[in-house]
């Protein structure tokens, strides 16, 4: 698909603090962080190294804060709950709670957090205290609609207020929404090398970057150029992640014809 796509967005902040209740500003400044990355106008696009810039490619997807509401009121696109929970579990496979194992205590009124919006006309981003150092997790397309969207920490949600350095770039809502729309990470989540993101233009990599790392670092063969760690759906520290491949963005845009082809016009 060549068309720009462009997404509605609904910011649910549930907070047990008025610490934890973001500003609009801040709400505004990771909205914007969205457009720029998946838009390909990024500021530090530059900084993507000289052997990915042909790869490096604008993702046509745009994202603005919903204007109308589920039963048509005019609405900011934002929710703002109180909740008594001090923080939430992220996904945790161990435990016997089944919400509590997905990470979706948040996503319900009544377990302490907020439903969704209608996961076929907005992307639903949750923004609260999350139990250890998680910044966010995302559900990939294909699953229950009242679980759908990304969720993420408030101290690394937008680029001012709350969000703390390394990750006050915005760039862990661009990471979590890749996984919305079904990137993988792209050391394919296994360490070694036998891990596949499915994309073919993201080097086979050994497992997760961290930090900033200097240019090439070398795994599985992929000499000279080595692991993409200047890629979004890396680990690597927000200001030294930059890009999306072309693959990456057809494997995107591909989910606007099958899962969440509610959202192509
Ligand atoms: N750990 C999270 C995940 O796997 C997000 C990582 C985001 N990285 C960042 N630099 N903000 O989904
Ligand atoms: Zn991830
Ligand atoms: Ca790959």
């Amino acid at each position: 698909r060549e068309e720009v796509i462009d997404i509605p967005v609904v910011v649910h902040v549930v907070h047990h603090t008025d610490e934890q209740n973001i500003s609009d500003a801040q709400i505004r400044s990771q909205i914007d962080v969205l457009t720029r990355d998946f838009g390909k106008k990024n500021l530090d696009i530059s900084k993507v190294s000289t052997a990915w810039q042909g790869l490096a490619e604008d993702a046509r997807i745009r994202f603005h804060l919903a204007t109308t509401d589920p039963i048509g009121r005019t609405t900011t696109g934002i929710t703002r709950t109180r909740t008594s929970r001090t923080s939430f579990a992220p996904p945790d496979p161990e435990a016997t709670d089944p919400e509590k194992r997905k990470g979706n205590q948040v996503k319900f009124t009544q377990s302490g957090g907020q439903d969704a919006w209608p996961a076929n006309t907005y992307l639903n981003l949750w923004v609260c205290q999350l139990e250890r150092s998680l910044l966010g997790y995302a559900q990939f397309p294909g699953g229950p609609a009242a679980t759908d969207g990304v969720v993420i920490t408030y101290k690394a949600f937008g680029t001012n207020g709350t969000a703390t350095a390394p990750f006050h770039g915005g760039r862990t809502a661009t990471h979590e929404v890749g996984h919305w729309l079904n990137l993988r990470h792209i050391w394919g989540d296994k360490r070694g090398c036998a891990g596949d993101d499915f994309v073919a233009d993201t080097p086979n990599q050994e497992g997760p970057n961290f930090g900033s790392p200097s240019f090439p670092h070398v795994t599985c063969n992929n000499g000279p150029n080595g692991d993409m760690f200047q890629n979004y759906m890396d680990y690597t520290d927000d200001a030294a992640m930059f890009m999306f491949t072309k693959g990456q963005v057809a494997r995107m845009h591909s989910t606007f014809e099958n899962a969440r082809m509610t959202f192509a016009a």
